[in-house]
């Protein structure tokens, strides 16, 4: 079956985390996507946080499915001929290299457009313009910087940042999106354009609800489903919630069977308000079904938290999949907290294909996670990643090298 994204060529001039991801997007959707690495060392994530002695690490090969990888030094003048024929060859570049890398290496925008007026230019960087515009940024600084580690976590405790790579993943996702939507201008227009995706920006973007929260915080001085209504004060910056829902109904995370031992026999539970009268039932509470202190959702806001408690004495009761089953029953919105472990052991997330088993040359088999974005015509097959310069010799073939002029690159040690 063809794949969405057949016949665009990408030029992967991206490392670390949050390129790769949006890179590997592509590719899942059948770009060809051509990874430019250095000899030697590549991508600097090969060798990270390794778990097998010389063997590409799960950080990368997790973040560069289905690519193929090149090694190219760029700073040597032959180097920089072949990028200018991948430039002419392809229609995307993305790179996320420090804030100036890529005019230092040459390669402007100016200079692409010249060499390629069709090419769209895809950057991650950690900031836009304005004061933190030249920083080299990684993931946790950009929670920071972004709004979310400000508001994650318990109001007497630091600022918390998440284990979800917002920051990285995050921008990738947002990335992926513009480079698409490019593509699509580009068939009218026939022209490429940059994209550009901070990363703060693409953290304050999932923060969006705390942006809301900030304002109405001004306007009114409270916020009634915040944790802090019943219990505390506010201050003139959004607080962190704790588990508060951080919508309209609220929640919280309970207790469940097995908590002493167990890190994660917990539950999110959500009081939503058309299931009241059956959580009061699930719980033995019949009588707050009527109850004036607890009938509305009005009357409810500044107990919250007792009610909380309430409810924790019956999860206390029960594991987190015997209530899942019973309060599923009556509608009534709950998850488990499920371990990385029990993730990967879900049959049904292996039957969906977001969790994929690959077999690795080098490393045998690991699992990764799919593609979250399903397409009923353009269906992914996960491919492992490719070893460093795998397809060098394919690649320049390609692109009308011959075996001289490919002796005469590795010679100089140009590939
Ligand atoms: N051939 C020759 N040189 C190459 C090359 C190649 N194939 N690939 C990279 N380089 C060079 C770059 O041109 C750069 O040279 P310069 O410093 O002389 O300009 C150098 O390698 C290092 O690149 P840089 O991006 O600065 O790497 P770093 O390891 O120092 O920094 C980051 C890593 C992630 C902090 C930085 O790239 C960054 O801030 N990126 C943008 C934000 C981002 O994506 N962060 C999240 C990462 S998950």
């Amino acid at each position: 079956m063809s794949k969405a994204l057949d016949g665009v060529r990408v030029l992967d001039f991206t490392h670390v985390q949050s390129g790769p991801t949006c890179t590997q997007l592509l590719a899942w959707f059948g770009a060809d996507v051509i990874k430019v690495e250095r000899a030697g060392e590549g991508d600097a994530t090969r060798g990270q946080l390794r778990d097998i002695p010389g063997v590409d690490s799960l950080y990368f090969t997790m973040l560069n499915h289905n690519k193929r990888s090149i090694t190219l030094d760029t700073k040597k003048t032959m180097g920089k001929q072949v990028l200018e024929t991948l430039i002419r060859d392809c229609d995307v570049l993305v790179e996320n290299f420090a804030p100036g890398a890529l005019d230092r290496m040459g390669f402007s925008w100016e200079r692409i457009q010249e060499l390629n007026p069709r090419m769209i230019v895809a950057s991650v960087k950690g900031f836009g313009p304005g004061p933190y515009q030249n920083c080299k940024v990684y993931e946790n600084v950009a929670q920071c910087a972004g709004g979310a580690a400000a508001t994650t976590g318990f109001d007497d405790g630091p600022p918390v940042v998440s284990g979800a790579q917002i920051g990285d993943s995050g921008s990738g996702l947002h990335l992926a999106l513009g480079i698409v939507t490019a593509l699509y201008q580009r068939n009218a227009t026939g022209r490429g354009q940059k994209v550009d995706t901070a990363m703060q920006d693409a953290v304050l973007n999932l923060c969006r609800v705390k942006l809301r929260d900030q304002q109405r915080l001004e306007r009114t001085g409270t916020m009634e489903e915040y944790p802090q209504f019943a219990e505390g004060t506010f201050g003139d910056s959004v607080p962190r919630a704790g588990n508060a829902s951080g919508g309209g109904q609220p929640g919280w995370i309970l207790k469940c069977k097995g908590w002493e031992t167990d890190p994660n026999a917990y539950i999110y539970f959500i009081a939503q308000a058309p299931v009241w009268p059956a959580i009061c039932r699930v719980i033995g509470r019949e009588g707050w079904i009527t109850d004036p202190d607890y009938a509305t959702p009005r009357a409810r806001l500044p107990r919250l938290m007792s009610i909380f408690a309430t409810v924790e004495e019956w999860t206390r009761e029960h594991t987190k999949f015997e209530a899942m089953d019973i309060l599923n029953k009556f509608d009534i919105p709950c998850g488990p907290i499920l371990s990385m472990k029990e993730i990967a052991e879900e049959p049904s997330l292996r039957a969906s294909g977001t969790i994929v088993e690959v077999d690795h040359p080098e490393r045998g088999k690991y699992l990764t996670v799919g593609n979250p974005i399903k397409l009923s015509d353009s269906p992914t097959d996960i491919i492992r990643s490719p070893l460093l310069g795998e397809h060098t010799d394919e690649v320049l073939r390609e692109l009308g090298y011959n075996d001289l002029q490919i002796n005469a690159l590795r010679d100089e040690r140009v590939i």
